[in-house]
């Protein structure tokens, strides 16, 4: 747009078309089922083995079966949402590509930023929750880590909101693992690829084990009381607006459980950051993403019913809840194969997060927002960003060892909901700009579903604890130090449109 604002200046549609024609790009191997398969991979992990039994026992109760479907609704208008885009603009950089091609360069850089927030926060809570699963298998073995090793220094109090100490310095599994998956990455999306549908397998076997046993274990007065926190747990910025609060002040409910299960749900929208490695990517790429996060519904909602079903909702466990519940109800060997099932599962997801935050980190180098030699460097045999893999990796390895599952699962959720919204904004911003444009796949509905994803995403983001609004500003803070710092200075589309000398 010459003579408006170049902090606004939108990337043109058939800009992006005809970059993907240029050199440094990725191998086109996936198709549709490998692309579900992806999803699923970067779905089902620690949210739902480990974060589940938290919430209910601590946060909803029964009723987080109604989480899980507010939850997923939400997801779902996001995911149709970026289904669209993803089809018109099968490019590497998901949501920043989308908001730099409708929102301007500024806001680009902003949901850059915060899906790096996502990738690396979000890699570093699932390998926490790999974590202590690992650890409860090896237990079983009668090997037990040094307190020091196994966890980190501080933990989060979901009751009172505060940290406390621990008497662990470091948790060097999640650390270790971190390590392992960094390297494997590094070596190539093919390997990765069917290492990942081995992992997906045996996870996609323990969840539907989960279900087709648990059922016969069902009791359903244990769904009474259904919503013992009530239905609601609203809460704007921290102060409470509708529902119970526990003694800690912290909001409690169905909504505020939706708002931390929200978690389990995180990862099909990775699936859009490999539209450069689909074989067909208008077509494929929304298959993935929806196909992906229905199967994922269906199996979470069945998954928390049987649950809640099998244990009161106030003995789950609030650290292994699905594999304990087996334990409870005398299964003990189910336990261990559902545990074990877990850290494979966990795995597969941690490959997939830590496999997207590279390829927007790639997106971003190849538009000067971030040096080109080090994030847009493509390894001339394995084809990967391998030093942008390094470097997250070693990230995530520092967060993973050194801070709670808790607050890293917060921080992730916040600016995952955040990517969410801008995205359902997107759609509705290009449909005006960009009225004639192809698009393979539509949002159905339209306006009403990005409209509903947007307050949707709001309200999720509301019900979180007020303290993930500081730290996500706090993030997009630095992020703006070094727009205006760097970006800006280096940017390609100013450099095209004659702002910038090279
Ligand atoms: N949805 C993913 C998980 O639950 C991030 O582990």
């Amino acid at each position: 747009m010459p003579g408006s604002n170049p902090l606004f200046a939108t990337k043109p549609l058939a800009q992006l078309l005809e970059e993907l024609h240029g050199e440094q790009r990725l191998r086109r191997v996936l198709g549709p089922v490998q692309l579900s398969a992806l999803g699923v991979g970067a779905i089902i992990g620690a949210g739902i083995f480990v974060a589940t039994g938290s919430a209910a026992h601590n946060v909803a109760g029964p009723a987080l079966m109604v989480s899980y479907v507010v939850a997923g609704l939400t997801c779902i208008f996001a995911a149709l949402c970026y289904a669209e885009f993803a089809s018109m603009v099968p490019v590497a950089g998901s949501a920043y590509t989308y908001a730099y091609a409708t929102l301007g360069e500024l806001f680009a850089w902003i949901m850059g930023w915060d899906l790096v927030l996502e990738y690396a926060v979000g890699s570093a809570t699932v390998a926490n929750g790999w974590s202590g699963y690992f650890q409860s298998v090896i237990a079983k073995f009668g090997i037990s880590l040094p307190a020091a090793l196994s966890g980190p220094p501080i933990v989060y109090d979901t009751v009172t909101g505060h940290f406390v100490q621990t008497a662990g310095l470091i948790n060097l599994p999640a650390v270790l693992v971190v390590a392992v998956v960094t390297a494997v990455l590094v070596k190539g999306i093919q390997e990765s690829a069917s290492f990942n549908a081995v992992m997906v397998g045996v996870k996609l076997a323990a969840v539907l084990f989960v279900i087709a046993v648990g059922a016969f274990y069902v009791s359903p007065e244990n769904w009474h009381p259904f919503a013992p926190y009530g239905m609601s747990g609203l809460s704007v910025f921290g102060k409470p607006l509708m529902g119970q609060v526990n003694a800690g002040g912290q909001p409690v409910g169905m909504l505020a459980g939706a708002a931390i299960i929200f978690f389990a749900y995180i990862g099909f929208d990775s699936v859009s950051t490999h539209a450069e490695e689909a074989k067909n990517p208008r077509r494929d790429v929304p298959i993935g993403i929806i196909a992906s996060l229905l199967i994922c519904t269906v199996l979470y909602i069945a998954v928390v019913a049987v649950l809640t079903g099998m244990v009161p909702y106030t003995k789950i466990s609030v650290d292994a809840g699905v594999s304990d519940a087996f334990k409870q109800v005398g299964l003990p060997w189910a336990e261990f194969i559902i545990a074990a099932a877990g850290v494979a599962g966990i795995t597969s997801v941690l490959l997939v997060l830590m496999l997207s935050g590279p390829r927007v980190f790639l997106a971003m180098a190849r538009d000067g927002m971030v040096p080109r030699g080090f994030f847009g460097d493509v390894h001339p045999r394995f084809k990967t960003p391998h030093r942008s893999t390094i470097l997250i990796g070693v990230f995530v390895a520092f967060l993973t060892g050194f801070l709670p599952i808790d607050a890293l699962l917060h921080l992730t959720n916040i600016g995952t909901l955040f990517a969410f919204l801008a995205v359902c904004v997107a759609v509705l911003i290009m449909r005006r700009t960009n009225p004639t444009a192809e698009r393979p796949f539509k949002v159905p509905f339209y306006p009403v579903v990005p409209i509903l994803g947007i307050f949707s995403c709001l309200l999720l983001m509301m019900s979180l604890p007020v303290a993930n609004w500081y730290r996500l500003i706090g993030w997009l803070l630095i992020g703006l130090v070094i727009y205006f710092g760097y970006s800006r200075r280096h940017s390609e589309l100013r450099r095209r449109n004659g702002l910038v000398a090279r």
